[in-house]
C-alpha cells in the first residue's frame, strides 16, 4: 500500500517510519511512502505558499495554486489515489474507516498549516475529511501520521502476529479486556489467578467480563451502544 504526504514539513512525518512496525512493514514490500511539496509548485517568485485571509481576521491561509497544481500532480500519475484531508470539522476518525481504507491502493494525506486551507482546494479534492478528536493542532501532520497508522497495521502481513488484531479494542464493540506479563507479582499487584491456570475457556470468560467491566467504566457511551444481543451472539475472544 501507498501513502504519499502533502505537505510543507516532511520532516514531520519522515521520522515517524523510521522505527519500528512502519519501518519493517516498508522493509518488507507491503507499505511504501512519499513525500509532495506543495511549495515546489508554487508559481510566485518567493515560493509563498501562504496569503492573508480573505474577509480579514487573525492568521494565514494555505493560498489555492500551489496545493491545487501538487494535488493535481498527485492524481494526474496516481488515478485511483483517494484523497484525505484531515481536518478538525471532519468526520471522527473510527476504526470502521481504518479498515476501508486499509482496503485501498494509494493513499494522499494532505496537511494544512496557518489558520486552513483555502476552501476550494478542499472543494475540488477531498474525497473525504477526517477529525481524529474535538481538540485543534497546530497542522495536518500529526492527524494524518495518525490515520497512517491505524490503517497501516491493518496491511496484511505488517503486524508480526495476525491474532493480535481481532480481540484488541474497537476491533470488538468492546475494549481489550487488561493485559499482563511476567512477574507475577509486581509492586504487590497480582495478575488475576485466572491468567495463571492455562485453562483457556475460563480465561476467555474472564476477559469478557472484564472488558464489559472497563467498557462501562471507561466508555459508558461504547457500553451503552453494546447490547445484549451483541454479548450473546458474538464470540469476541
Ligand atoms: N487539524 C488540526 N486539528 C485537527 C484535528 N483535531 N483532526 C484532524 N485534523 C486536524
Amino acid at each position: 500500500m501507498r501513502f504519499t504526504f502533502v505537505t510543507l514539513f516532511e520532516g514531520l512525518v519522515r521520522g515517524y517510519f523510521g522505527d519500528s512496525i512502519l519501518k519493517r512493514g516498508v522493509e518488507k514490500g507491503l507499505l511504501r511512502y512519499d513525500f509532495v511539496n506543495p511549495r515546489d509548485y508554487a508559481k510566485n517568485r518567493h515560493k509563498k505558499v501562504d496569503d492573508t485571509a480573505a474577509g480579514g481576521g487573525a492568521g494565514m491561509v494555505m493560498m489555492p495554486q500551489p496545493l491545487d497544481d501538487a494535488l493535481a500532480a498527485v492524481r494526474a500519475a496516481s488515478a485511483g489515489a483517494h484523497i484525505v484531508f484531515p481536518s478538525p470539522v471532519g468526520k471522527p476518525f473510527t476504526q470502521k474507516d481504518a479498515r476501508r481504507l486499509a482496503k485501498m491502493e494509494h493513499l494522499v494525506f494532505v496537511s494544512g498549516r496557518y489558520e486552513g486551507i483555502d476552501e476550494r482546494v478542499i472543494e475540488r479534492w477531498a474525497d473525504e475529511l477526517f477529525s481524529i478528536g474535538d481538540y485543534v493542532l497546530t497542522g495536518g501532520e500529526l492527524p494524518s501520521l495518525v490515520m497512517c497508522d491505524a490503517v497501516a497495521r491493518l496491511v496484511p502481513g505488517v503486524l508480526g502476529n495476525a491474532e493480535s488484531l481481532s480481540a484488541e479494542s474497537f476491533e470488538t464493540p468492546l475494549l481489550e479486556a487488561p493485559m499482563f506479563t511476567r512477574p507475577k507479582s509486581f509492586h504487590k499487584l497480582s495478575i488475576p489467578s485466572e491468567y495463571l491456570k492455562g485453562n483457556h475457556s475460563k480465561i476467555n470468560a474472564l476477559k469478557k467480563r472484564l472488558a464489559l467491566a472497563k467498557t462501562k467504566y471507561f466508555r459508558p457511551d461504547l457500553y451503552l451502544k453494546f447490547t445484549q444481543r451483541d454479548y450473546d451472539e458474538k464470540s469476541l475472544y
